[in-house]
């Protein structure tokens, strides 16, 4: 793993931005969160791209047992170990590249754990940010986008993929669909916090949307990123990124 610390000539940010995405299974996130993080790249700024869960050695070891263990975990269970693995991330990844001034490019945070842990699995969604909050010492982002797409969709796009279900992906469709609700009520309260996107748009026009939302933001917060293209070919970040997704 390279180290995260900014080199001479980078555009560094007074402090940095938190940037998470959200959305259901299948919505395309992961996609948008990679090419947020290599147009912030490109445009010379210092940027570190992870996830949750699994984004410090500790949480590889929860992503596996959460999304991949066998047999039962009782939901209260399963909210603490997205909580733990929330809390090392936190503390040991994402606070220090933010106090180095880095734009944080997050795949999930605790809006996740309210929308399938709080009302997912019906444990109280107050109950379960209040935990990621405490876990957390109640770190916010600066920005969430959320990626919203029919269900119906989500499911064909899952599918083409030819991947394992992981626990959570293996849930019905009642539960995606609650999930889904959630996600849109909570943007809906925080609508200052939080971009709304169509998924089911094209990949590449809605990464120019989210640049071009980033770039008002990085205005506002004193960044110099400019509006671009984003990039389209496959190459590897520069040095001044860090990628904890492999991890
Ligand atoms: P994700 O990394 O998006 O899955 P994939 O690698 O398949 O794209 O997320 C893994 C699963 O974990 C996903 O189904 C959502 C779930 N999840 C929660 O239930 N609560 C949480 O707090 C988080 C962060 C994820």
């Amino acid at each position: 793993m390279t180290d995260a610390a900014p080199r001479a000539g980078d555009a560094i940010l007074e402090r940095g931005l938190f940037i998470t995405f959200e959305g259901g299974d299948g919505s395309g996130k992961s996609t948008q969160a990679s090419l947020l993080y290599r147009y912030l790249i490109e445009q010379g700024l210092t940027a570190l791209h992870t996830r949750e869960p699994g984004g410090t050695d500790v949480g590889h070891e929860i992503r596996e047992l959460v999304l991949h263990h066998r047999g039962d975990i009782v939901p209260r269970a399963e909210a603490l170990l997205y909580a733990a693995d929330r809390a090392h991330h936190v503390a040991t990844v994402v606070r220090p590249a933010l106090e180095a001034g880095t734009i944080v490019v997050q795949d999930r945070y605790l809006d996740s754990s309210v929308a399938y842990q709080g009302v997912g699995r019906e444990l109280d969604a107050v109950e379960v940010r209040e935990l990621s909050l405490w876990a957390t010492q109640g770190l916010l982002p600066d920005l969430t986008v959320l990626l919203d797409i029919d269900e119906a969709d989500a499911r064909a796009r899952l599918d083409a993929a030819n991947k394992r279900f992981d626990r959570l992906e293996a849930q019905g469709a009642e539960f995606h669909a609650r999930v889904r609700t959630a996600f849109l009520a909570l943007a809906e309260v925080e609508k200052d916090r939080f971009f709304v996107v169509n998924g089911a748009e094209p990949a590449e026009a809605l990464a120019t949307r989210i640049a071009e939302h980033v770039d008002g933001l990085l205005a506002r917060h004193g960044g110099a990123a400019g509006a671009g293209d984003v990039p389209r070919d496959t190459a590897a970040a520069p040095a001044h990124g860090t990628d904890t997704r492999s991890l």
